[in-house]
Parts: C-alpha cells; sequence; structure tokens
C-alpha cells in the first residue's frame, strides 16, 4: 500500500467501534507486573496505551508516521515516562533492537498485513531475535468465513457495503468496504476502505484506505508458526474462550522450539502456502482448515530417505498401508500419526472422523514427497515414562 494512503487514513483508525474485544484477553497474559512487552505494528497505541501500568515496560513499533503520531499524543497526553513506555518509526519484518522481551504481541491481525514471504519470514526473524529465553509471543489473524473454494469464487465484489459508522468530529463518518481484487495463488486479498465524512449532511472528505490482508486457514496458521521454528502453546478461536478454529479469530500464544536453530525454517512459508494453494484447486470443497501436515518435516524427511531396493519393491506392488498411532490430547482430541511419515498427523472429535483425516492426511503427504516410504514392519507400542 502506498504510505501516503496508510497514513492519510490514520485520523479515522481510532473512530471504528468495531475492534476485537482482545484487551482484556492480552491483559490476562501479560507473563508478570514486570514484564517488558513488544508490540509489533503498535499503530495508534489502541493495545500498548491500555497494557501501560499491567507490566514494567512496553515498546512499540510501527512504521506509519502518522499511526504513531497519533500514539505517541496518547503517551504525551498521560505524561508516560519513557522507562515505561515508547514507540518508534521501525519496519517490524527488519527490526534489531538492543533489547528483548518476555511478551511479543502484534494485535488486531499485523500479520496478515504482510503481503510476501520475505516479509512474513521477517517478522519472525524480528520475533526470534527480540524474544528473551523463556519468552513468548502471540500473533493472531481472522478466521475465514469462505472455505478456500468459496473464497476464490465468491470474495471479489465491487459492491460497497457499510462496514460501520460512528460519530467524528461534530460530524458522522461511514466506513464501507470495497471487495475489488485477490491475488488466487498466494490467497492475499486487497479490500478497499472506503471513508466518508458528513458534518451536517455537508460531504467533508471521501477518502479511499487500501488494504493488504493475507489469508491463513487454522491448520496452515499453526503450521506457519511451526514451520519458522516455534512451538505453539496455547491457541483460542477468539478473545471470549472459542475453540480454536470455532470463533472468528486465529490467536496462537508461541516459544521458539526447543533444538530448532535460531534462524528457523525460513523456506516454511512459501512451500507451505504453495502446496496449500495447490491442494485447494486440487480438492476444491474439502475442509482443508481439519487436517495437519507439516509440510516440513515431510520435505525434510524425503531429502534424508535413500532411494532403496525395498523402496521400489514396495512401490512395485503398490501396497499402501501405513500404521498410524492414535493418542488422545488434554482437549480430548484424537491425535493420529503416521510414523513411517514424519510430520503427517492429523486430530479429530472422534475415531470415524480422525481414520478419514489421516487417510486424507497420508494422500497429501505421499503427494508432497513423491518418493514411496520405505515400509516399516510393526513390532508393538511401549510406553517410556520419564521423571521430569
Ligand atoms: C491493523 S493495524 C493494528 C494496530 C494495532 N496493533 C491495534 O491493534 O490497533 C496494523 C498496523 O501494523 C502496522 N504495520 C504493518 N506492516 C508493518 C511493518 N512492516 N512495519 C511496521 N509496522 C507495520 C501498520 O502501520 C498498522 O499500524
Amino acid at each position: 500500500m502506498p504510505s501516503d494512503a496508510r497514513d492519510r487514513a490514520a485520523k479515522y483508525y481510532d473512530a471504528c467501534p468495531v475492534f476485537p474485544d482482545d484487551i482484556p484477553f492480552y491483559l490476562a497474559r501479560i507473563p508478570s507486573p514486570r514484564a517488558r512487552i513488544l508490540e509489533l505494528g503498535c499503530g495508534t497505541g489502541r493495545v500498548l496505551v491500555s497494557l501501560l501500568g499491567a507490566c514494567g515496560y512496553i515498546h512499540g513499533m510501527d512504521h506509519s508516521e502518522e499511526m504513531l503520531s497519533l500514539c505517541l499524543a496518547k503517551l504525551r497526553e498521560r505524561n508516560v515516562p519513557p522507562d515505561q513506555a515508547r514507540a518508534e518509526l521501525g519496519d517490524i519484518t527488519n527490526l534489531s533492537l538492543p533489547a528483548q522481551f518476555d511478551f511479543v504481541i502484534a494485535p488486531f491481525r499485523v500479520l496478515q498485513t504482510l503481503e510476501t514471504d520475505a516479509e512474513v519470514n521477517g517478522l519472525f526473524r524480528t520475533i526470534r531475535q527480540h524474544l528473551t529465553p523463556g519468552g513468548s509471543c502471540i500473533l493472531n489473524a481472522f478466521n475465514p468465513k469462505y472455505d478456500p473454494e468459496g473464497l476464490l469464487r465468491d470474495w471479489i465484489s465491487l459492491e460497497e457495503y457499510l462496514d460501520w459508522e460512528a460519530p467524528y468530529r461534530g460530524g458522522w463518518l461511514t466506513c464501507h468496504i470495497r471487495r475489488p481484487r485477490m491475488d488466487r495463488e498466494k490467497f492475499v486479498l486487497y479490500p478497499e476502505l472506503i471513508y466518508r465524512w458528513n458534518e451536517q449532511d455537508v460531504l467533508k472528505e471521501t477518502m479511499v484506505h487500501p488494504l493488504v490482508m493475507r489469508v491463513y486457514y487454522p491448520d496452515q496458521f499453526l503450521r506457519l508458526i511451526e514451520s519458522q521454528g516455534f512451538r505453539v502453546i496455547a491457541r483460542w478461536g477468539g478473545y471470549h474462550g472459542e475453540p480454536y478454529g470455532e470463533g472468528p479469530e486465529l490467536v496462537a500464544q508461541f516459544k521458539p522450539a526447543a533444538g530448532k536453530g535460531r534462524q528457523g525454517n525460513r523456506a516454511g512459508v512459501g512451500k507451505l502456502l504453495e502446496w496449500y494453494a495447490r491442494m485447494v484447486r486440487k480438492n476444491g470443497t474439502k475442509d482443508m482448515s481439519t487436517t495437519k501436515v507439516n509440510l516440513t518435516a515431510a520435505v525434510k524427511a524425503a531429502k534424508r530417505r535413500p532411494a532403496m531396493s525395498s523402496n521400489r519393491a514396495w512401490k512395485r506392488t503398490q501396497e499402501k498401508e501405513f500404521h498410524v498411532v492414535i493418542e488422545r490430547d488434554a482437549e480430548g482430541y484424537y491425535v493420529a500419526s503416521v510414523p513411517a511419515l514424519p510430520g503427517c498427523h492429523t486430530q479429530a472429535r472422534s475415531l470415524d472422523k480422525l481414520r478419514e483425516r489421516i487417510r486424507e492426511a497420508i494422500e497429501l503427504c505421499l503427494e508432497v514427497d513423491r518418493e514411496s516410504p520405505e515400509p516399516l514392519e510393526f513390532i508393538g507400542v511401549q510406553k517410556v515414562t520419564l521423571a521430569r
């Protein structure tokens, strides 16, 4: 988006009456009253200012001068000392502060405003670099209302519809949305917000604010985080206790995965999304949001696997039999994994659904990893207890 349009629209940002009710959620997750927080894409300080006093220090970063100046004005109005909060101009996809933080946040779908794989990789690099050991990050995206096929078919519309309206500077502000364009390969939406400010029935200003919204489906969002070398420690479907995947938002809290290099897997985003778009085109309306395939692990396993003669024999017979391990997690979901296909796992509420999904997950893994796996002989499942 051209920065002038972003900057000119900044003055209307806080007038929006339909922000997600996320402030109590973030307040409740501040790890301690002394915690140091980094807010990536702090905008006008909507969240930053609300967390003041509940943490030791909060640092905001944003690349919009106008958004930032509104945030700084709020800090000045409240006489906030610089050892309690600061906000700076900067690019969150390429950030190197001489400090680390216990809690990194990017509320209200900041991730989705990043259009390219390079920007997304850059954001995760920033998060990795600025987390203290033991620190965690929360990212969020909206949970798409359309399934992938519906999105491709129905999302574009030149009609304007009213998103919200509110009083503004003694007059009235309306915000309409238009959906003129999308990138069908990358699942990036380019909606436009159209602000109209009226004063006593006289139109004072019309402004079109183009947006970028990259779409993530529930499993894809989690896989993206994992592919960047992080471990998801909690997930929510919204800010009011909705189960993950069943509410309006996708919210995940994560930490660096133990044993992963500091750089993570930068190839993750492109590969994952490319695969995802391909499967959507192939599968049509199939519910992609329920099948988990750790593509990165599957691709790595394919690279490691030697082309063995037994493998060729296996392929000749076309026998496709896999051993599936089934466990139940703390939330009561059945979780199935396939030892012969590292990274291939899925979950479901019922065993019938689980069988259906693991079949689909295996097919997806084989689709990605064109080498057939070496067959494994089933010996048994053993429980090993470790004192921790
Ligand atoms: C939807 S707003 C969210 C603002 C704030 N977090 C909130 O919850 O109200 C997204 C913000 O991210 C900022 N942003 C997007 N890309 C950025 C980048 N590469 N570097 C810094 N800020 C960025 C935008 O300028 C904007 O202020």
